[in-house]
């Protein structure tokens, strides 16, 4: 068994979809677990960008299976939005090929509003969501409300279902939503989601009987976690590897491996604390040379030096087994990089040459060499692969992160 799970380690955008794309050649099956289109993974094939938010990366690769499981939020509009458009750039989706389960909560129309509606609402103690109700939803989740895939199978009981929401929404809301009008807006889309619903979990347990290897794509990042993120500058679900366990209906125990994409400095999008960040003229640089702007919201990023107690951290919490260092190539043009290594920085010679696109580990300049080792050395974790670029080739690869 060599399933493996991709998680970030910091605060999302470490590049996973890159890393989900290139190891989905060796999977069976791509499973997303939790999150929703809050997400944003980039990748880039050739001449061809694709941006995803919903879909498992896998689903670019017409010979594998893209599933998303229970963990998920799912805005059905947005799915069937993302679909045609991965569809018009040549990608045939079909229901043998794209698989959601059937206990997945919906997010509907009056999530996306109540989330905006707080953050405007809030001033300066807004979270800066994305605004898209991936918190709304998962709090009906939890509080019994929600309208889940298989509810929309039975009209009867999607009615229901419909009335105890709505009791609870229509009291938070300036105007009410009409039940008549939300139920023919669902059932507008209902034939067209449920055509990819089916059993899961039972596929994914006779994927792994038939020793196929399944690949977990994380979104978001360790340090947005709910309840081991910076709380509460959080996302809603759990984005740490456990959860791919529980989102999906694979036991922890069938999941051995875990990759924990790692950028070379530290970003994070919207509010909340971040030990490291710069304001001067070097993060810029980051910003500009690493192209940090937002997927989903298209807002900058803040950027900062490299935070090692905060990677040991979250490489201990999702038990990574490896690192795949990201985002090498922004560094080349300083003078002086630093790392915070809990009591204070430390300044590393910068190597001024340009690593774009190296594929060897020899290739790299000795100076580099030494940054990544005092990564690997202050994290405690061996660093498996090493990017250069965001297009596939441009990977140094040390080790197979599935073995
Ligand atoms: P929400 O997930 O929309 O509720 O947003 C909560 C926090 O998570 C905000 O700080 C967002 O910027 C952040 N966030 C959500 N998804 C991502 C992502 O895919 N990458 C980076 N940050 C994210
Ligand atoms: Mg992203």
């Amino acid at each position: 068994m060599a399933n493996l799970v991709v998680v970030g380690t910091q605060w999302g955008d470490e590049g996973k979809g890159k890393f989900v794309d290139i190891l989905s050649e060796q999977a069976h099956t791509i499973v997303r677990f939790q999150g929703g289109h809050n997400a944003g993974h980039t990748i880039k094939v050739s001449n061809t960008t694709y941006k995803l938010s919903l879909l498992p990366s896998g689903i670019i690769r017409s010979d594998k299976t893209a599933v998303i499981g229970n963990g998920v939020v799912l805005d059905p509009w947005e799915l069937l939005k993302e679909v045609r458009l991965i569809e018009s750039m040549g990608v045939k989706i079909s229901p043998e090929r794209l698989i959601i389960a059937d206990n997945i909560p919906l997010i509907l129309p009056y999530h996306r509003e109540l989330d905006q509606d707080r953050e405007k609402e809030a001033g300066n103690n807004k979270i800066g969501t994305t605004g898209r109700g991936i918190g709304p939803a998962y709090e009906d989740k939890v509080g019994r409300r929600a309208i889940r895939t298989g509810d929309l199978k039975n009209e009867e009981h999607l009615r229901a279902r419909l009335k105890i929401a709505l009791k609870h929404h229509n009291k938070l809301r300036a105007y009410p939503v009409q039940e008549d009008w939300l139920f023919e807006h669902i059932m507008d889309i209902a034939k067209d989601v449920i055509q990819y619903i089916g059993p899961v979990w039972q596929y994914l347990h006779d994927a792994m009987t038939g020793n196929k290897d399944i690949l977990f794509e994380g979104a978001q990042g360790s340090m947005l976690d709910v309840d081991w993120g910076t709380y509460p500058y959080v996302t809603s679900s759990n984005t740490l590897a456990g959860m791919a366990s529980i989102g999906t209906g694979v036991p922890h125990n069938k999941i051995p491996n875990v990759l924990g994409i790692t950028k070379a400095y530290t970003t994070r999008v919207g509010e909340g604390p971040m030990e490291t960040e710069l304001f001067d003229e070097v993060g810029e640089h980051l910003a500009t040379v690493g192209k940090e702007k937002g997927t989903v919201t298209g807002r900058g990023r803040r950027c900062g030096w490299f935070d090692a107690p905060l990677v040991k951290k979250t490489c201990m919490l999702n038990g990574v087994t490896g690192i795949a260092l990201t985002k090498i190539d922004v560094l080349d043009e300083l003078g002086t990089i630093k790392i915070y290594n809990g009591e204070g920085y430390e300044e590393h010679e910068g190597w001024l040459s340009s690593t774009f696109g190296i594929t060897q580990y020899d290739d790299l300049p000795e100076l580099a060499k030494k940054y990544i080792s005092r990564i690997e050395e202050l994290v405690g974790v061996e660093i498996v692969l090493i990017s250069t670029g965001p297009d596939r080739e441009e990977t140094i690869t040390l080790k197979d992160p599935f073995k």
